[in-house]
């Protein structure tokens, strides 16, 4: 049977309060959003200046939209309240045959995880980033939140006497694909990303037996649960304007493409995650899981923008 896994800690997030209130009742735009929160993590030191939502300029001809970009830009900034920094310097008990393992797989996600360019890469990525004022600051926002796991991810490194790594295949591919193919296919790759580093997280969470570590992978997932939902909201308006239907063909490529992008995490983390107890049938049951969740709530996203369309 699937375990659940714990609730992503602290946070001023709606999703640290309840991560239903992700799917889509809530997501039909609440109008009290307005003001900027002052950033209280001094570790996050870039402000983005959220835009006045409505009167911003869209290029003429482009193809994106944002789905309430008020709500999402409120969101990102609520996000940075109370984040408790993971103990780092609290006496370390994990076996040497873990850490190192699991230093060596944490030192990747440093670089994976926000540790390269913090932007899309695409050759066309402006396309999208500068479709609008509102799609310019939640970029920037979401890839702000980006840059932040892997400081916090740099923090488990060293806690574990690891040493920050500037490059390493996978990564080397993960950018050409993102690079090469355009933005909206980047776009689905950091999604399913997402989407698959989430596991990666949670099993880790899960069977370390390290409290700093377990709290920076709550921190990650509920960034990572947001980013997720973000995307969610894009595709259902995408979805209610015809421009795609999340029908049998596209899910069968986007498990396709999940577990592939699955596959390639578990060949470079599947030693450390075993060295602490995680098993393949496990990794895969929650991709599996994982995936599957996310179509059915963007099918219910889409047919509700439908319904009231
Ligand atoms: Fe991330
Ligand atoms: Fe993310």
């Amino acid at each position: 049977m699937t375990k659940r896994h714990p609730p992503p800690i602290g946070g001023e997030s709606v999703f640290a309060e309840n991560p239903q209130k992700f799917h889509r009742p809530f997501i039909r735009f609440p109008h009290e959003i307005a003001s900027v929160p002052t950033m209280t993590n001094n570790t996050v030191v870039q402000n983005i200046q959220a835009p006045s939502v409505g009167t911003s300029a869209r290029t003429a001809a482009s193809k994106y939209e944002m789905a309430n970009p008020r709500f999402w830009i409120s969101h990102f900034q609520r996000n940075r309240l109370n984040r408790p920094e993971p103990t780092w310097d609290a006496p370390l008990s994990l076996p040497s045959s873990v850490v190192k393992l699991l230093v060596k797989s944490l030192e990747q996600y440093q670089l994976g995880d926000g540790g390269g360019p913090a932007s899309l890469i695409a050759w066309n990525a402006e396309t999208f980033r500068c479709s609008s004022e509102e799609s310019k600051a939640l970029v920037d926002l979401w890839f702000l939140e980006e840059k932040e796991h892997s400081r916090l991810l740099g923090g488990a490194v060293a806690r574990l006497g690891g040493t920050p790594i500037q490059e390493h295949w996978s990564f080397s591919v993960f950018c050409g694909v993102r690079r090469w193919i355009g933005v909206d296919f980047e776009l689905t790759v950091l999604l399913l990303t997402e989407i698959v580093s989430t596991i990666y997280y949670r099993l880790i969470q899960r069977h370390c037996q390290d409290e700093p570590i377990r709290a920076m992978c709550g921190l990650i997932m509920r960034d990572e649960a947001g980013h997720v939902a973000f995307h969610r909201a894009r595709m259902a308006l995408e979805g209610r304007k015809g421009k795609i239907t999340y029908g049998a063909m596209w899910e069968a490529g986007f498990f396709l493409l999940g577990y592939a992008a699955a596959t390639m995490l578990w060949v470079n983390h599947a030693s450390a995650l075993c060295v602490m107890g995680a098993t393949t049938r496990e990794f895969y049951t929650e991709i599996r899981k994982e995936i599957g969740d996310f179509i059915g709530d963007l099918r219910r996203e889409t047919a509700a923008e439908n319904a009231g369309a």
